[in-house]
């Protein structure tokens, strides 16, 4: 898959992707990540793509020239029009499911914004798809578009080199992971779970099962109502929720 990123800070994309397991999967050529920088195609001789908001208003907006010169520059290396994604706080929330969609395109335009924003004739000539990765600010869209691509890349085949194609680890059945254990068994007094070290394979997988349930209430009880859980799980899932009811009444 290859990624084309239209950015005003190509070294922050390419220092951040070309380490770990992107870095690795670049090298193999299994994946290409190009940034291309909004500023070469600046139309003045400052190099300045960005201006004053019409109707005023605080911080600078990027000119649409250098954004959609940019654009034009990956069309006719790559001769044709991939989907153009816009990163920013204003966009669709970014999900698993989006990452799997996007997997499947061979080539993603990937525009990151900066300042206040892009000129809005820019983005309806070339964005297709517009993405926010959360409910919080950022000073620009690289780290959200790095975010994205990581996310995007560990589907793309031959990536992760581990065989369960670890494409969920998180979310499958919609429940959040178990707690992992690893040697030593007693660390500064606290011990492994106990099943953990019977070996007995059944026990073991019934306790990761109600420490995802217990996970997901805490932290994520959104998710439960597209669990897939079995008939025991569901009742543990009741017992759980009838206790932490039991003891919010006791508080009152
Ligand atoms: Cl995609 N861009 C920016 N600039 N800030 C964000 C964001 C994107 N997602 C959350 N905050």
């Amino acid at each position: 898959m290859r990624f084309h990123v239209l950015t005003l800070f190509p070294q922050m994309i390419l220092d951040g992707l070309n380490t770990s397991i992107t870095g690795r999967a670049i090298q193999n050529g299994i994946l290409s990540v190009d940034a291309v920088n909004i500023r070469d195609f600046a139309e003045n001789k400052y190099m300045k793509v960005d201006d004053y908001p019409y109707g005023g208003g605080a911080g600078l907006v990027m000119q649409p020239g250098p954004v959609c010169s940019a654009y034009k520059s990956v069309t006719e290396r790559i001769g044709k029009k991939p989907r153009v994604v816009y990163m920013t706080p204003q966009g669709y929330p970014f999900t698993q499911q989006m990452a799997q969609e996007f997997a499947q395109e061979e080539d993603l335009c990937i525009l990151c914004g900066h300042y206040e924003g892009i000129d809005e004739r820019a983005l309806e000539k070339i964005v297709t798809d517009n993405v926010s990765i959360g409910d919080y600010v950022l000073t620009g869209g690289e780290l959200p578009a790095m975010v994205m691509i990581d996310c995007i890349s560990r589907l793309v085949p031959g990536v992760l080199n581990n065989d369960v194609s670890a494409e969920f680890e998180s979310f499958h059945d919609n429940l959040l992971e178990y707690p992992q254990y690893t040697r030593p068994v007693v660390f500064m007094d606290k011990a492994v779970p106990d099943v953990l070290l019977t070996g007995h394979h059944k026990n073991i997988e019934t306790w990761r099962r109600q420490k995802s349930i217990e996970r997901t209430l805490e932290r994520r009880p959104d998710l439960l109502k597209d669990a897939v859980l079995d008939k025991k799980e569901k009742k543990y899932l009741e017992e759980l929720i009838r206790q932490k009811e039991e003891k919010e009444t006791k508080k009152l």
